[in-house]
């Protein structure tokens, strides 16, 4: 500590959320396959819904003055695709656009940037029933749904985001069947996260010619750097797996415009149907790449899995109560591998955050210390990423708020502000307030 640790001038200091973890306001659009999945018994935790959440559908004025209150730059949010069409194509529901087109406004009326992110996991239902993702069609409505949403908003919004974690649409919901729409088929996901990857650069030359030549296009990948439980050759080697899996996967081809060949060797029969073209659509050029980190992950080589043949191990250390380690420094080599790698125009970072037991104490206020912990630790190690070379301009907090936590239900709290959601009260958290000096400072104390 004492050492001051400064960002550069135009730094973006953000919150971020997701359509379908914060807005409630279920009757005013159609069904997304989390609607269905949360019906699935067994599925979320508690049988908990997005039918309410933070109703921010009703309370997005109170929620824009709160943002202002922490001094936020901007503020990535999601658009649901099915309430902008109820049945995934066709008739639009003219209130859903009316919705965001008031957002767009309320936020640059506080001087808040908005970064839009056009896909956070919610496929209108109709969609799914004709094969959702799997279904090479999916992609041209998606490219459709943008088309409507950019008509929109492009006149206001300038940064866009095409796809959040398509890795986890693909892999944890089709492969893993831990999320919408509960699929376990590893050649099935493939077919998917390269069917994400298609719709991701198809809409870029959309986005651009409705938001004009100064928008800003990105996508936001879910990454972490991969560590091997120990020096073997064997838990090298499934270290390398891990970051195919997880992180090549996806890189390669929208930076490389291709697949990564060891990762297709070990993939096989598996390997996604490719028509002609698809490499150089995903492979448009874009303006910034989004970055969702959380931890890093430590893996072993492990015969019995199937295909991967790897295993995550658990280092001793610090653990949110996702279970996830406390680890700042991948952060840092992150940004700089990518920068390395890659040479992205732009970095942000989209998300990072942590989960911990918040509640309400005596005196009214939600003391957060191992958050505020968390976030300073982060913001230092993306100073250092920044002194390195890395192009990091700006960077999201997860959460803005307490929300639906996908299949933990709301059993897990992620937010600066804490949702009380009996009364849809927001109690800014310590680690809020502590965000809010980082802002106006600037500067972290490292
Ligand atoms: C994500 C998700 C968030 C999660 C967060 C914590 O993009 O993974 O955007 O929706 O809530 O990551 O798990």
């Amino acid at each position: 500590m004492g050492q001051t640790r400064a960002f550069p001038q135009d730094f973006v200091w953000g919150a971020a959320t997701a359509s379908y973890q914060i807005e409630g306001g279920r009757k005013e659009r159609g069904e997304a396959i989390w609607d269905e999945f949360c019906r699935w018994p067994g599925k979320v935790l508690h049988g908990d819904t997005g039918d309410v959440a933070d109703d921010h559908y009703h309370l997005y004025r109170d929620d824009v003055r709160l943002m202002a209150r922490l001094g936020l730059d901007a503020y990535r949010f999601s658009i649901s695709w099915p309430r902008i069409l109820p049945e995934g194509a066709g008739q639009v529901n003219a209130k859903g656009l009316d919705f965001y087109d008031q957002l767009v406004d309320a936020l640059l009326e506080a001087e808040i940037t908005p970064y839009v992110t056009l896909y956070h996991w919610d496929l209108p239902s109709a969609l799914q029933r004709l094969g959702g993702w799997a279904a090479r069609d999916t992609v041209h409505r998606f490219v459709d749904y943008t088309a409507i949403v950019a008509d929109r908003l492009g006149d206001r919004v300038q940064h866009w985001i095409t796809h959040n974690e398509p890795w986890v649409v693909a892999f944890v919901g089709n492969w893993h069947g831990r999320h919408a729409p509960g699929w376990e088929d590893a050649g099935l996901a493939l077919q998917i996260a390269h069917h994400l990857l298609v719709s991701h650069g198809l809409t870029l030359p959309v986005l651009r010619e409705k938001s004009g030549p100064q928008a800003q296009l990105g996508i936001t990948l879910n990454l972490n750097p991969a560590h091997p439980a120990t020096d073997s050759p064997e838990d090298r080697a499934a270290a390398q797996r891990q970051d195919g899996f997880l992180n090549r996967w996806f890189l390669d081809p929208v930076f490389k415009g291709s697949y990564p060949a060891d990762m297709a060797e070990l993939y096989g029969y598996r390997m996604p149907r490719i028509a002609p073209g698809d490499m150089e659509i995903i492979a448009r050029p874009i303006d910034f790449l989004g970055v969702n980190y959380y931890a890093r992950a430590v893996v072993r080589h492990a015969e019995e899995v199937p295909l991967l043949q790897l295993a995550s191990v658990k280092p001793e250390g610090e653990y949110t109560a996702m279970d996830w380690e406390v680890y700042p420094a991948a952060l840092t080599e992150l940004l700089l591998r990518l920068t390395r790698d890659y040479a992205p125009a732009a970095l942000y970072i989209t998300e990072n955050g942590c989960a911990y037991e918040d509640s309400v104490s005596a005196d009214g206020r939600v003391h957060d210390p191992q958050r505020t912990e968390y976030l300073r630790k982060h913001f230092v190690a993306s100073q250092e990423a920044i002194a390195q070379g890395a192009p990091l301009k700006g960077y999201f907090a997860w959460s803005l708020m307490d929300n639906f936590e996908w299949a933990l239900g709301y059993s897990k709290r992620f937010g600066i502000t804490y949702v009380d959601y009996a009364t849809q009260e927001r109690i800014v958290k310590d680690s809020g307030l502590y965000y809010a000096s980082v802002i106006a400072a600037n500067a972290v104390e490292a």
